[in-house]
């Protein structure tokens, strides 16, 4: 049988992705139903910096009773040219699964194309498919079925809403994205699932009822450069109380943090009762020991 990896929602099913989503909620209420991994090792190689995702890992595979070894890029052969094909056979060698974080996208994918483990896409600059199990989690957790909701995306047409629109189609909500220009996301992605998701440069009318509210930092990781830019760029684009009023009354707020308040959001709508980013950040750790389980259980 060929190894299963997760690069993108799309390597998996809805029903997979509808069973993690549930398992993860299970793990949470009772950790002790968790399928132990005792001897099983995850491989975690970071080429950007994380809190969120590397913790969610780490604390999972801890409490599967399994462990974690950390490769970070300025400290492994990885980081001096070592080829990653040859690296990700080395890898497979000795650990049971790997997740990568990285830049470009292809790099996972080669990666994943020489590994006989099971490879996790822990962000590159294209998708970040771990933090939609966390967003689909937290979503169902609050208001059920997230199936034929209003999702908007306002914002950088970045990785996330990359992922938020491989999510549309995979778990079944329309998606209204509003993005500067040049900012836009994937015109072949977005073309593929364009029965899902609609794309404007208007705030407002993207966040009109829709359920869910989600943004991101405007400069992601490799962007600093172009910060103070992209701030000008992305002016009008803050999630702030007047653009949240325009959503359902019950409209949740998202945004897979880090956040830099007073830019893509206001801080009043970030630490609001409304915004279920704390939740969320938890989250990471039950629905990425949940994803475990599901790779790593015959
Ligand atoms: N949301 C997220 O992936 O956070 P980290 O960069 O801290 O892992
Ligand atoms: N879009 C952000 C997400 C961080 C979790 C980045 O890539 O930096």
């Amino acid at each position: 049988m060929s190894v299963k990896h997760f690069l993108t929602l799309q390597d998996l099913s809805s029903n997979e992705l509808n069973h993690i989503i549930r398992r993860a909620e299970e793990l949470k209420k009772n950790p002790g139903l968790a399928v132990a991994q005792p001897r099983k090792t995850l491989g975690l190689i970071f080429e950007k910096s994380s809190t969120r995702t590397r913790l969610a890992f780490e604390v999972a595979m801890n409490q599967l009773d399994g462990s974690t070894v950390f490769l970070a890029n300025a400290d492994s052969q990885l980081g001096r040219g070592e080829p990653i094909e040859d690296s990700a056979r080395v890898l497979a060698g000795m650990v049971d699964c790997v997740a990568i974080r990285t830049f470009a996208h292809e790099k996972l994918q080669r990666f994943a194309a020489y590994s006989s483990v099971p490879v996790i896409n822990a962000l590159t600059d294209d998708f970040h498919p771990c933090q939609l199990l966390a967003d689909v989690q937290t979503f169902v957790e609050h208001r059920g079925s997230i199936s034929g909701k209003t999702v908007a995306w306002v914002g950088d047409g970045n990785n996330m809403c990359h992922s938020y629109i491989n999510a549309a189609d995979k778990f079944d909500f329309q998606l209204k994205i509003a993005a500067p220009e040049g900012f836009e996301p994937n015109a072949d992605l977005l073309n593929t699932h364009k029965s899902r998701v609609q794309l404007s440069r208007n705030p407002k009318s993207a966040v009109q009822d829709a359920d869910l509210v989600v943004t991101d930092v405007w400069a992601s990781m490799g962007q600093e450069e172009e910060q103070n830019q992209r701030i000008t760029s992305f002016a009008g684009y803050q999630v702030n109380e007047e653009l949240m009023s325009l959503a359902q009354s019950d409209a949740l707020f998202m945004h897979c943090l880090p956040a830099h308040r007073g830019e893509e959001v206001s801080a009043s709508v970030l630490d609001a009762a409304d915004s279920v980013v704390w939740d969320e950040a938890e989250n990471r750790m039950h629905s990425q020991k949940a994803l475990i389980e599901f790779l790593l259980t015959p």
